[in-house]
């Protein structure tokens, strides 16, 4: 959309060159220059081109200029009206159709994608579990936000890395390994036939009901934790086996939602080297020791209170170990940007994190970013646990999957697919992630698992079946269309397939705006925009049936653009496209 703007611009340019050229004035002025809105009302035209910016250098009053490009741009062929100071005007729409679609048939599946972080090379964070919990309902918004934001980085030109922190060292990961040394008795996950981050996740539960009655519990899982700072043998190998566990669990849902990362960061390999930091921004005077031998640093010249980095035993911290991962991971690869998907529950540590690495004196501090994001609950009621505020991931997944193989064999639609349940498995997962990615980031957000499946509205599944229906029409159709410079783009005069025009020549500033603000819901709207105007086109007008064949082929062609530009946006939002459904 914005070249083809850009081209209706370049005839103005040359208009007003013209004008001054016959008044004898110098206009020195170059496309940069020319101003491009849009008319407040869609009837008024595509484009407004303001004259005030033209007024001092021409001398004259900016409607005389107005009426005087018109009539220029009229004879050029352009569709040109005046509106005051402005030069309201419109696409020529079969210029346009066929300028997208050749577009589209020549970038093919990069159609959307552009070069705008040249290379970049951004890490980003996200997921970042702690081993003694499975994935929650609040992960699931992180890893479609962090995987998300990750393509759509990648398709802006940037060179992405992927990453994931594995918080495993603890007290609290402790705490399920004592119960399992308690309580275990040589259990494993494959005896209980459980998956296995779940069957480490249980032994948390249960260590917390036997403190409940136990109060030296707390004691022993602290001495434990001393234990395994200390490199004690049996309590290594307990960490090791109840941590592969736990991480074998947690990959399975990884690869369950096409999450993928290049590289997985583990506190308990980073914790020291953030102490050693720690110690020499104390030498350097960055901080400072009490009498009891804590160490602090002083966040008054950030208006907040004093915060400690090192207990006076000499242990890390949460913040002890960020300070560690984050140059480490500066030392593996250097980035340019570093991005952390964290709730806002977290803002607070990470603006002292990149303060407190800005005061160590690391040049790339300024490099660092936190994307916050907001809350995810479930609408009161259903499919809370027990306890009432954290929804376990794959059991969440695994009811959304079965909510869409019920629909689907309601309607029947199950006869008619190979694999029904593979197919409700990524409808489950189309659902999920667009409604996740939908809304602002930053905000709070309920997730309304039977409304996220629906068939109709605002959905993920909607977007799918809109996809599988242009494909039907393709395996009807089950011929290669013809090429398309035998077509006459003139032929398409309808209002609704200008519309699908439009959305498919503006597709690509959403993957720009949503590169710009980290913010998938770009797509996820452009998406819902594209098929609402495919679903009115289709309805409104035939195309297998098209009586003129010419006119056929243009329709098809349309509706293939609409597929190609569905299947890009559905990869950067990880929702998965299907054939049929
Ligand atoms: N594991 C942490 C938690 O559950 C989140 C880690 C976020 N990332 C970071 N670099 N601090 O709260």
């Amino acid at each position: 959309m914005k070249e083809l703007k850009i081209e209706l611009a370049q005839k103005l340019l040359l208009a007003l060159k013209d004008f001054a050229g016959e008044k004898n004035l110098e206009l020195s002025i170059s496309i940069d220059d020319i101003m491009i809105e849009t008319p407040p009302k869609p009837e008024l035209g595509d484009v407004a081109f303001p004259m005030f910016p033209f007024a001092r250098l021409l001398r004259m009053g900016p409607p005389q200029i107005a009426a005087s490009m018109v009539s220029r741009l009229q004879e050029m062929g352009v569709d040109a009206e005046q509106a005051g100071p402005y030069v309201n005007a419109r696409l020529d729409r079969s210029h346009a159709a066929g300028q997208t679609i050749t577009r589209i048939l020549q970038e093919g599946d990069t159609y959307g994608s552009n070069a705008n972080y040249h290379g970049e090379k951004v890490m980003i964070e996200f997921s970042s579990p702690n081993t003694n919990k499975p994935l929650h309902l609040g992960h699931l918004r992180n890893n479609a936000l962090g995987e998300s934001v990750a393509r759509v980085l990648k398709a802006n030109g940037a060179q992405v890395r992927k990453v994931n922190l594995v918080n495993d060292r603890g007290v609290h990961i402790c705490k399920s390994m004592l119960a399992y040394k308690e309580l275990g008795d040589g259990d494993s996950p494959g005896k209980q036939g459980v998956k296995s981050d779940h069957f480490v996740g249980d032994y948390y539960v249960k260590y917390n009901e036997m403190a409940s009655r136990d109060p030296d519990a707390e004691k022993r899982a602290q001495a434990m934790l001393n234990a395994w700072e200390a490199g004690d043998g049996e309590t290594v190998d307990l960490w090791k086996t109840m941590n592969s566990w736990a991480l074998e669990g947690l990959k399975e849902t990884y690869e369950r939602t096409g999450i993928h990362f290049d590289d997985i960061y583990y506190e308990s390999n980073t914790y020291k080297l953030g102490r050693e930091h720690v110690l020499k921004g104390l030498e350097d005077g960055v901080f400072f020791r009490d009498e009891e031998g804590t160490v602090w640093i002083d966040l008054e010249d950030i208006k907040l209170d004093k915060k400690v980095l090192l207990r006076k035993d000499g242990t890390s911290l949460y913040m002890t170990q960020d300070i560690g991962t984050a140059v480490s991971r500066h030392e593996d690869w250097p980035f340019e940007r570093l991005i952390y998907v964290v709730a806002y529950e977290q803002n607070y540590h990470f603006r002292v994190l990149f303060h407190i690495l800005k005061k160590l004196g690391f040049d790339w501090a300024d490099k660092l970013y936190h994307l916050s994001y907001g809350m995810v609950n479930l609408p009161d009621g259903k499919m809370k646990s027990r306890e009432g505020t954290v929804v376990d991931a794959d059991k969440l997944l695994d009811e959304l999957r079965d909510l869409a193989l019920q629909e689907m064999t309601e309607k029947g639609r199950d006869q008619k697919i190979d694999d029904p349940q593979a197919v409700a498995e990524q409808v489950a997962l189309g659902a999920i992630h667009y409604y996740l990615l939908q809304g602002t980031p930053s905000k709070d957000m309920v997730f309304n698992p039977a409304e996220s499946l629906s068939f109709n509205g605002n959905t993920g599944p909607y977007l799918q079946y809109m996809g599988a229906r242009i494909s039907s029409m393709f395996r009807k159709y089950g011929k290669d269309l013809p090429s398309p410079e035998s077509l006459d783009w003139k032929l398409l005069k309808e209002d609704e397939e200008w519309e699908l025009v439009k959305l498919l020549a503006s597709y690509p500033q959403a993957v720009e705006a949503a590169g710009t603000d980290y913010n998938p819901a770009h797509i996820a709207s452009h998406l819902y925009e594209l098929g609402k105007a495919f679903s009115r086109f289709y309805h409104e007008h035939p195309v297998l049936n098209c009586p003129d064949a010419s006119l056929r082929d243009l329709r098809l062609y349309l509706a293939w653009a609409v597929k190609r530009v569905l299947m890009h946006g559905f990869h950067l939002i990880n929702m998965p496209f299907l054939e049929s459904m």
